[in-house]
């Protein structure tokens, strides 16, 4: 029948959607390409119906192909029989090995149905956990920046594969951006860390991400005024005058 290709958030269960849950507590069987997306699966799973394929970890795209093509062949009997998910952490359509066991099945089996469950990527999970407002027409560019890279031009990056962070830092420092730091964000496995210190990140893991944000970027939204002690004087008369309810002020201040 299908094939759900099911996106299960940054790592915590409860950021998977209410949609993936409910195809990952009916499909037949259910495939975890990495240890990490299986922990976060087996929350919906029961083990039994976990289904196993091998990924070699390695940059040959021949040896990728055949890997590949092995996955979709075991795939595409049980979709099409029934109903099978292939899980990603964060969105399967965002940097994601999902987008190969697509291309290969549509090549090799195109009688299998793909239908994507779309979830809360690193790519948008950042924001809340470093404290990033992306306001409105601003432009923001994904790039990664493994083994120490440093790439600069955007105003604004998100930064995937952040292996090396003290040189990738240095290198965007120097370029004249201001950068923090997100490792294991909304993960119920390892430290949380969010930091603009390199120095707490010289351990390398794969699950590590950066904001770079140029200096002195101008572009401020309407409200940013509200930051100076005069124009919140302004704001707390007029709150006041509305509804004279302290608490709805303070409740206010709390939806940042
Ligand atoms: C191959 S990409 C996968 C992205 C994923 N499909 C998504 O939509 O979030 C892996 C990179 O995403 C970032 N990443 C994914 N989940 C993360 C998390 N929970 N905390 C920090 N970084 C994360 C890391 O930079 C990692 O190297």
């Amino acid at each position: 029948m299908t094939l759900y290709g099911v996106g299960l958030g940054p790592g915590d269960a409860d950021l998977v959607t209410v949609r993936g849950r409910e195809v990952l507590e009916t499909a037949d069987v259910v495939y975890t390409p990495g240890r990490l997306s299986r922990s976060v699966a087996t929350a919906y799973v029961d083990e039994e119906r976990i289904g196993d394929l091998d990924f070699p970890m390695t940059r040959d795209e021949d040896e990728l192909r055949r890997a590949w093509k092995a996955a979709a062949a075991e795939i595409a009997p049980r979709a099409r029989d029934g109903t099978a998910a292939f899980v990603t952490l964060g969105d399967p359509n965002v940097y994601s090995t999902f987008g190969h066991l697509r291309r290969t099945l549509d090549a090799f089996h195109p009688g299998v149905t793909v239908e994507t469950v779309p979830g809360v990527s690193a790519v948008s999970a950042f924001t809340t956990a470093l404290g990033v407002e992306v306001a409105a027409g601003a432009s923001l560019t994904l790039h990664e920046a493994a083994r120490g890279a440093a790439p600069t031009g955007p105003d604004r990056m998100v930064l995937f594969k952040v292996t090396d962070v003290p040189a990738t830092h240095e290198r965007l420092v120097d370029a004249g951006y201001e950068v923090v730091y997100g490792r294991r964000l909304y993960m119920e496995q390892g430290e949380t860390v969010v930091t603009d210190d390199p120095e707490e990140l010289t351990e390398r893991d794969y699950y590590t991400l950066a904001y770079a944000e140029k200096r002195g970027l101008e572009a401020e939204p309407a409200t940013a005024t509200f930051e100076t002690a005069d124009e919140r004087g302004e704001a707390g008369t007029a709150v006041e005058a509305t509804d004279g309810d302290a608490s709805a002020d303070a409740s206010a201040g709390g939806q940042r």
